[in-house]
Protein backbone atom coordinates (compact mmCIF):
# COMPACT_ATOMS: atom_id res chain seq x y z
CA UNK A 1 0.00 0.00 0.00
CA UNK A 2 2.59 2.39 0.58
CA UNK A 3 3.74 3.06 -2.55
CA UNK A 4 0.26 3.94 -3.59
CA UNK A 5 0.58 7.45 -1.19
CA UNK A 6 2.45 9.35 -3.92
CA UNK A 7 -0.32 9.03 -6.45
CA UNK A 8 -2.95 9.56 -3.79
CA UNK A 9 -1.28 12.84 -3.23
CA UNK A 10 -0.70 13.53 -6.75
CA UNK A 11 -4.62 13.03 -7.12
CA UNK A 12 -5.86 15.59 -4.79
CA UNK A 13 -5.44 18.62 -6.87
CA UNK A 14 -8.19 17.02 -9.28
CA UNK A 15 -10.86 15.97 -6.59
CA UNK A 16 -11.35 19.78 -5.48
CA UNK A 17 -14.20 21.45 -8.04
CA UNK A 18 -11.62 23.91 -9.88
CA UNK A 19 -9.71 21.82 -12.39
CA UNK A 20 -5.72 22.61 -12.15
CA UNK A 21 -3.70 22.85 -14.96
CA UNK A 22 0.30 21.70 -14.13
CA UNK A 23 2.83 23.30 -16.44
CA UNK A 24 4.97 20.34 -17.02
CA UNK A 25 4.05 16.86 -18.05
CA UNK A 26 3.95 14.19 -14.82
CA UNK A 27 6.95 11.75 -14.49
CA UNK A 28 6.33 8.53 -16.23
CA UNK A 29 6.05 6.12 -13.18
CA UNK A 30 9.43 4.34 -12.47
CA UNK A 31 9.54 0.15 -12.66
CA UNK A 32 12.38 -0.89 -10.02
CA UNK A 33 13.95 -4.69 -10.47
CA UNK A 34 15.94 -5.48 -7.64
CA UNK A 35 19.26 -7.93 -7.49
CA UNK A 36 20.15 -11.13 -6.33
CA UNK A 37 19.40 -11.68 -3.06
CA UNK A 38 17.17 -8.83 -2.13
CA UNK A 39 13.36 -8.65 -2.20
CA UNK A 40 11.01 -5.71 -3.28
CA UNK A 41 10.14 -4.59 0.12
CA UNK A 42 13.52 -4.06 1.41
CA UNK A 43 14.45 -0.79 3.07
CA UNK A 44 17.30 0.13 0.30
CA UNK A 45 15.03 -0.33 -2.14
CA UNK A 46 12.51 1.84 -1.08
CA UNK A 47 14.74 4.84 -0.38
CA UNK A 48 15.79 4.85 -3.71
CA UNK A 49 12.33 5.00 -5.11
CA UNK A 50 11.94 7.62 -2.05
CA UNK A 51 14.70 9.55 -3.95
CA UNK A 52 13.64 8.67 -7.00
CA UNK A 53 9.86 10.99 -5.89
CA UNK A 54 11.86 13.75 -4.48
CA UNK A 55 13.70 14.30 -7.27
CA UNK A 56 11.31 14.23 -9.76
CA UNK A 57 7.56 14.85 -7.90
CA UNK A 58 4.54 13.23 -9.10
CA UNK A 59 6.29 9.82 -9.89
CA UNK A 60 4.41 6.56 -9.44
CA UNK A 61 7.35 3.84 -8.16
CA UNK A 62 6.12 0.35 -8.49
CA UNK A 63 8.87 -2.07 -7.29
CA UNK A 64 8.85 -5.48 -9.37
CA UNK A 65 8.19 -8.46 -7.28
CA UNK A 66 7.78 -12.23 -8.49
CA UNK A 67 5.88 -13.02 -5.23
CA UNK A 68 3.48 -11.02 -2.34
CA UNK A 69 5.87 -12.48 0.20
CA UNK A 70 9.16 -10.88 0.45
CA UNK A 71 11.04 -14.21 1.51
CA UNK A 72 9.77 -15.75 -1.19
CA UNK A 73 10.70 -12.89 -3.66
CA UNK A 74 14.25 -13.10 -2.04
CA UNK A 75 14.19 -16.65 -2.66
CA UNK A 76 12.71 -16.15 -6.20
CA UNK A 77 16.23 -13.84 -6.98
CA UNK A 78 18.24 -17.22 -7.60
CA UNK A 79 15.55 -20.41 -8.06
CA UNK A 80 12.90 -20.27 -10.48
CA UNK A 81 12.75 -20.29 -14.10
CA UNK A 82 13.70 -17.33 -16.45
CA UNK A 83 11.42 -17.41 -18.70
CA UNK A 84 8.03 -17.76 -15.94
CA UNK A 85 9.85 -15.04 -13.93
CA UNK A 86 10.00 -12.73 -16.84
CA UNK A 87 6.20 -13.47 -18.24
CA UNK A 88 4.59 -13.18 -14.79
CA UNK A 89 5.95 -9.52 -14.59
CA UNK A 90 5.03 -9.20 -18.10
CA UNK A 91 1.45 -10.20 -16.49
CA UNK A 92 1.62 -7.97 -13.33
CA UNK A 93 2.96 -4.66 -14.87
CA UNK A 94 0.07 -5.15 -17.91
CA UNK A 95 -2.42 -5.77 -15.40
CA UNK A 96 -1.40 -2.82 -13.11
CA UNK A 97 -3.78 -0.40 -12.53
CA UNK A 98 -1.90 2.41 -12.64
CA UNK A 99 0.88 1.35 -14.48
CA UNK A 100 -1.16 -0.49 -17.38
CA UNK A 101 -2.97 3.34 -17.81
CA UNK A 102 0.52 5.22 -18.30
CA UNK A 103 1.72 6.04 -21.73
CA UNK A 104 4.85 4.62 -21.21
CA UNK A 105 7.19 3.67 -18.05
CA UNK A 106 10.69 4.14 -17.04
CA UNK A 107 12.80 1.54 -16.02
CA UNK A 108 15.84 0.95 -13.25
CA UNK A 109 17.27 -2.12 -13.04
CA UNK A 110 19.71 -3.71 -10.52
CA UNK A 111 22.25 -6.10 -11.11
CA UNK A 112 20.30 -9.25 -12.70
CA UNK A 113 17.13 -6.99 -12.58
CA UNK A 114 18.83 -5.16 -15.34
CA UNK A 115 19.42 -8.18 -17.54
CA UNK A 116 15.86 -9.03 -16.59
CA UNK A 117 14.08 -6.00 -17.47
CA UNK A 118 15.83 -6.62 -21.16
CA UNK A 119 14.08 -9.64 -21.09
CA UNK A 120 10.70 -7.84 -20.54
CA UNK A 121 11.28 -4.67 -23.17
CA UNK A 122 11.89 -7.75 -25.76
CA UNK A 123 9.41 -10.01 -25.04
CA UNK A 124 6.38 -7.89 -23.94
CA UNK A 125 7.25 -4.47 -23.50
CA UNK A 126 3.36 -2.77 -22.43
CA UNK A 127 3.52 -0.43 -20.90
CA UNK A 128 6.34 0.22 -23.29
CA UNK A 129 9.99 1.44 -21.48
CA UNK A 130 10.72 5.12 -22.68
CA UNK A 131 13.92 4.92 -20.70
CA UNK A 132 16.35 2.05 -19.37
CA UNK A 133 18.73 2.12 -16.63
CA UNK A 134 20.78 -0.57 -15.38
CA UNK A 135 24.04 -0.52 -12.56
CA UNK A 136 26.46 -3.79 -12.87
CA UNK A 137 24.41 -5.76 -15.22
CA UNK A 138 25.24 -8.95 -17.01
CA UNK A 139 24.03 -8.20 -20.53
CA UNK A 140 26.82 -10.31 -21.74
CA UNK A 141 26.29 -13.10 -18.83
CA UNK A 142 28.77 -14.07 -16.23
CA UNK A 143 31.96 -16.60 -16.75
CA UNK A 144 31.93 -16.95 -12.64
CA UNK A 145 29.10 -16.92 -10.67
CA UNK A 146 28.86 -14.60 -7.90
CA UNK A 147 28.99 -15.30 -3.93
CA UNK A 148 25.39 -14.89 -2.33
CA UNK A 149 26.69 -13.10 1.21
CA UNK A 150 28.23 -15.14 3.87
CA UNK A 151 25.45 -16.32 6.00
CA UNK A 152 22.80 -16.58 2.77
CA UNK A 153 22.86 -20.87 3.50
CA UNK A 154 20.42 -21.53 0.95
CA UNK A 155 21.29 -19.55 -1.64
CA UNK A 156 25.00 -20.96 -1.29
CA UNK A 157 23.77 -24.98 -1.41
CA UNK A 158 22.46 -23.97 -4.46
CA UNK A 159 24.70 -22.10 -6.49
CA UNK A 160 27.32 -25.52 -4.49
CA UNK A 161 24.88 -27.44 -7.27
CA UNK A 162 25.67 -25.53 -9.83
CA UNK A 163 29.35 -26.81 -10.64
CA UNK A 164 29.73 -28.78 -13.47
CA UNK A 165 26.12 -29.42 -13.81
CA UNK A 166 25.38 -25.47 -15.54
CA UNK A 167 23.85 -27.11 -18.91
CA UNK A 168 21.52 -29.53 -17.38
CA UNK A 169 18.11 -29.07 -17.48
CA UNK A 170 17.55 -29.34 -14.11
CA UNK A 171 19.98 -26.63 -13.15
CA UNK A 172 18.80 -24.56 -16.32
CA UNK A 173 15.06 -24.34 -15.01
CA UNK A 174 15.62 -23.95 -11.40
CA UNK A 175 18.80 -21.82 -10.86
CA UNK A 176 18.50 -18.03 -11.80
CA UNK A 177 22.21 -17.37 -12.24
CA UNK A 178 22.94 -20.49 -14.24
CA UNK A 179 20.23 -18.82 -16.85
CA UNK A 180 22.73 -16.02 -17.62
CA UNK A 181 26.06 -18.06 -17.07
CA UNK A 182 27.60 -17.75 -20.91
CA UNK A 183 30.84 -20.08 -21.21
CA UNK A 184 32.86 -19.39 -24.77
CA UNK A 185 35.99 -21.07 -26.18
CA UNK A 186 39.05 -19.38 -24.82
CA UNK A 187 40.99 -19.76 -28.11
CA UNK A 188 38.59 -18.49 -30.32
CA UNK A 189 35.85 -16.16 -27.97
CA UNK A 190 33.17 -17.89 -29.63
CA UNK A 191 30.25 -18.96 -27.38
CA UNK A 192 30.64 -22.79 -26.54
CA UNK A 193 27.72 -24.82 -28.34
CA UNK A 194 26.34 -25.98 -24.87
CA UNK A 195 25.84 -22.74 -24.23
CA UNK A 196 23.99 -21.88 -27.11
CA UNK A 197 21.88 -24.83 -27.28
CA UNK A 198 20.91 -25.12 -23.05
CA UNK A 199 21.13 -21.34 -21.48
CA UNK A 200 17.50 -21.00 -20.71
CA UNK A 201 17.52 -17.02 -20.42
CA UNK A 202 20.43 -15.30 -22.32
CA UNK A 203 21.32 -17.06 -25.20
CA UNK A 204 17.34 -16.20 -26.24
CA UNK A 205 17.24 -12.58 -24.95
CA UNK A 206 20.61 -11.38 -27.05
CA UNK A 207 19.52 -13.37 -30.31
CA UNK A 208 22.73 -15.55 -30.17
CA UNK A 209 20.83 -18.24 -31.73
CA UNK A 210 21.08 -18.95 -35.65
CA UNK A 211 17.01 -17.90 -35.71
CA UNK A 212 17.26 -13.98 -34.12
CA UNK A 213 13.78 -13.09 -33.07
CA UNK A 214 12.86 -9.55 -35.07
CA UNK A 215 10.76 -8.64 -31.94
CA UNK A 216 13.50 -8.23 -29.12
CA UNK A 217 15.49 -6.01 -31.47
CA UNK A 218 12.44 -3.87 -32.50
CA UNK A 219 11.53 -3.35 -28.84
CA UNK A 220 14.67 -2.89 -27.68
CA UNK A 221 15.78 -0.04 -30.47
CA UNK A 222 12.41 1.91 -29.55
CA UNK A 223 13.81 3.25 -26.36
CA UNK A 224 14.64 6.73 -26.07
CA UNK A 225 17.85 6.18 -23.67
CA UNK A 226 19.33 3.13 -22.47
CA UNK A 227 22.25 3.88 -19.93
CA UNK A 228 24.21 1.35 -19.27
CA UNK A 229 26.42 1.76 -15.50
CA UNK A 230 29.62 -0.14 -14.81
CA UNK A 231 31.02 0.04 -11.34
CA UNK A 232 34.99 0.89 -11.52
CA UNK A 233 36.05 -1.52 -9.01
CA UNK A 234 33.10 -4.30 -9.26
CA UNK A 235 35.19 -7.64 -8.32
CA UNK A 236 31.68 -9.28 -7.67
CA UNK A 237 30.29 -9.75 -11.67
CA UNK A 238 33.08 -11.52 -13.55
CA UNK A 239 33.95 -10.09 -15.78
CA UNK A 240 32.19 -6.63 -15.09
CA UNK A 241 32.35 -5.49 -18.32
CA UNK A 242 29.39 -7.44 -19.16
CA UNK A 243 27.31 -4.79 -18.06
CA UNK A 244 28.57 -2.82 -21.05
CA UNK A 245 27.80 -5.89 -23.20
CA UNK A 246 31.92 -5.86 -24.31
CA UNK A 247 33.14 -9.73 -24.19
CA UNK A 248 36.20 -10.07 -22.10
CA UNK A 249 39.19 -12.54 -22.36
CA UNK A 250 39.72 -14.07 -18.95
CA UNK A 251 43.61 -14.90 -19.92
CA UNK A 252 44.89 -11.88 -21.31
CA UNK A 253 42.05 -9.47 -19.73
CA UNK A 254 41.88 -8.30 -23.29
CA UNK A 255 38.39 -6.06 -23.68
CA UNK A 256 36.26 -6.05 -27.11
CA UNK A 257 33.72 -3.55 -26.62
CA UNK A 258 30.21 -3.79 -27.68
CA UNK A 259 31.07 -2.09 -31.34
CA UNK A 260 33.64 -4.25 -32.01
CA UNK A 261 30.99 -7.52 -31.53
CA UNK A 262 28.88 -9.47 -33.95
CA UNK A 263 25.54 -8.92 -31.61
CA UNK A 264 25.88 -5.31 -32.58
CA UNK A 265 27.63 -5.05 -35.95
CA UNK A 266 24.86 -7.67 -37.30
CA UNK A 267 22.25 -5.88 -34.77
CA UNK A 268 20.74 -8.83 -33.08
CA UNK A 269 18.87 -7.02 -30.64
CA UNK A 270 18.49 -3.52 -31.79
CA UNK A 271 21.96 -1.58 -30.00
CA UNK A 272 22.92 -0.36 -33.56
CA UNK A 273 20.09 1.34 -34.46
CA UNK A 274 19.59 2.59 -30.79
CA UNK A 275 22.88 4.35 -30.66
CA UNK A 276 22.73 5.60 -34.28
CA UNK A 277 20.10 7.65 -33.08
CA UNK A 278 22.15 8.87 -29.91
CA UNK A 279 20.23 6.46 -27.02
CA UNK A 280 22.77 4.06 -26.02
CA UNK A 281 25.05 5.69 -22.86
CA UNK A 282 27.83 4.10 -22.03
CA UNK A 283 28.58 5.24 -18.57
CA UNK A 284 30.83 4.60 -15.44
CA UNK A 285 30.65 5.32 -11.68
CA UNK A 286 32.95 4.74 -9.05
CA UNK A 287 33.35 1.89 -6.36
CA UNK A 288 32.45 -1.62 -6.24
CA UNK A 289 29.45 -3.64 -6.82
CA UNK A 290 26.08 -2.09 -6.37
CA UNK A 291 28.13 1.15 -4.20
CA UNK A 292 25.18 3.21 -4.87
CA UNK A 293 24.88 6.86 -3.24
CA UNK A 294 22.43 9.61 -3.42
CA UNK A 295 24.23 11.59 -5.69
CA UNK A 296 24.95 9.50 -8.83
CA UNK A 297 21.14 8.34 -8.27
CA UNK A 298 19.93 11.69 -8.06
CA UNK A 299 21.86 12.66 -11.57
CA UNK A 300 20.37 9.66 -12.93
CA UNK A 301 16.62 10.40 -11.81
CA UNK A 302 17.39 13.57 -13.55
CA UNK A 303 19.26 12.60 -16.61
CA UNK A 304 16.96 10.39 -17.64
CA UNK A 305 13.91 9.94 -15.81
CA UNK A 306 12.48 13.52 -15.52
CA UNK A 307 9.61 15.01 -17.60
CA UNK A 308 9.86 16.56 -19.92
CA UNK A 309 10.17 20.62 -19.60
CA UNK A 310 8.19 21.60 -23.14
CA UNK A 311 6.38 24.94 -22.96
CA UNK A 312 2.27 24.81 -23.10
CA UNK A 313 2.59 21.32 -22.78
CA UNK A 314 0.46 20.58 -20.22
CA UNK A 315 -1.52 17.23 -20.50
CA UNK A 316 -0.80 14.78 -17.17
CA UNK A 317 -0.99 11.41 -18.72
CA UNK A 318 -3.59 10.47 -15.71
CA UNK A 319 -5.55 13.73 -16.23
CA UNK A 320 -8.84 12.20 -17.56
CA UNK A 321 -8.43 8.92 -16.45
CA UNK A 322 -8.25 10.17 -13.03
CA UNK A 323 -11.72 8.92 -12.17
CA UNK A 324 -11.33 5.36 -13.12
CA UNK A 325 -7.75 5.46 -11.67
CA UNK A 326 -9.22 6.69 -8.60
CA UNK A 327 -12.36 3.81 -8.42
CA UNK A 328 -9.80 1.42 -8.99
CA UNK A 329 -7.51 2.50 -6.07
CA UNK A 330 -10.37 2.13 -4.06
CA UNK A 331 -10.64 -1.44 -4.84
CA UNK A 332 -7.11 -2.16 -3.93
C1 LIG B 1 9.52 -13.40 -30.79
O1 LIG B 1 9.20 -12.78 -29.57
C2 LIG B 1 7.84 -12.39 -29.46
C3 LIG B 1 7.72 -11.61 -28.18
O2 LIG B 1 8.07 -12.40 -27.09
C4 LIG B 1 6.95 -13.62 -29.51
O3 LIG B 1 5.60 -13.24 -29.44
C5 LIG B 1 7.21 -14.38 -30.79
O4 LIG B 1 6.51 -15.60 -30.77
C6 LIG B 1 8.70 -14.67 -30.96
N1 LIG B 1 8.93 -15.19 -32.28
C7 LIG B 1 9.59 -16.32 -32.50
C8 LIG B 1 9.80 -16.68 -33.90
O5 LIG B 1 10.03 -17.00 -31.59
C1 LIG C 1 11.14 -22.77 -18.42
O1 LIG C 1 9.76 -22.50 -18.53
C2 LIG C 1 9.27 -22.48 -19.86
C3 LIG C 1 7.82 -22.01 -19.81
O2 LIG C 1 7.10 -22.74 -18.86
C4 LIG C 1 9.44 -23.85 -20.47
O3 LIG C 1 8.95 -23.86 -21.78
C5 LIG C 1 10.92 -24.22 -20.44
O4 LIG C 1 11.10 -25.53 -20.93
C6 LIG C 1 11.47 -24.11 -19.04
N1 LIG C 1 12.92 -24.25 -19.12
C7 LIG C 1 13.57 -25.34 -18.79
C8 LIG C 1 15.04 -25.34 -18.97
O5 LIG C 1 12.99 -26.30 -18.32
C1 LIG D 1 38.18 -24.17 -29.12
O1 LIG D 1 38.20 -23.94 -30.49
C2 LIG D 1 39.31 -24.55 -31.13
C3 LIG D 1 39.32 -24.06 -32.58
O2 LIG D 1 38.09 -24.30 -33.19
C4 LIG D 1 39.21 -26.06 -30.99
O3 LIG D 1 40.32 -26.68 -31.62
C5 LIG D 1 39.18 -26.41 -29.51
O4 LIG D 1 38.97 -27.80 -29.36
C6 LIG D 1 38.08 -25.64 -28.79
N1 LIG D 1 38.22 -25.85 -27.36
C7 LIG D 1 37.27 -26.41 -26.61
C8 LIG D 1 37.57 -26.54 -25.15
O5 LIG D 1 36.21 -26.77 -27.08
C1 LIG E 1 42.77 -15.01 -24.98
O1 LIG E 1 44.01 -14.85 -24.35
C2 LIG E 1 44.87 -15.99 -24.45
C3 LIG E 1 46.09 -15.71 -23.58
O2 LIG E 1 46.72 -14.50 -23.95
C4 LIG E 1 45.20 -16.20 -25.91
O3 LIG E 1 46.00 -17.36 -26.03
C5 LIG E 1 43.90 -16.40 -26.68
O4 LIG E 1 44.17 -16.52 -28.06
C6 LIG E 1 42.98 -15.22 -26.48
N1 LIG E 1 41.70 -15.51 -27.14
C7 LIG E 1 41.19 -14.71 -28.08
C8 LIG E 1 39.88 -15.10 -28.66
O5 LIG E 1 41.76 -13.70 -28.48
Amino acid sequence: MLHLLPLIAALVPFTTSTPVTKSDSDPLPLIIWHGLGDNYAADGLHSVGDLAMETNPGTFVYYIRIDESPDSDKTATFLGNLTEQVQHVCEDVASHPILSTAPGVNALGFSQGGQFLRGYIERCNFPPVKNLVTFGSQHNGIAKYQSCGSTDWLCKAWIGLLKGNTWSNYVQSRLVPAQYFRSTNESTGEPDDEYLEYSNFLADINNERKLKNATYAKNLASLDKFAMYLFEDDSTVVPKESGWFAQTNLSSGHVTPLRERKIYKEDWIGLKALDEKGGLDFKTTKGGHMDLGDKILIDVFETYFAPPKEEGKKASWYSGKIDNVHEELMEL
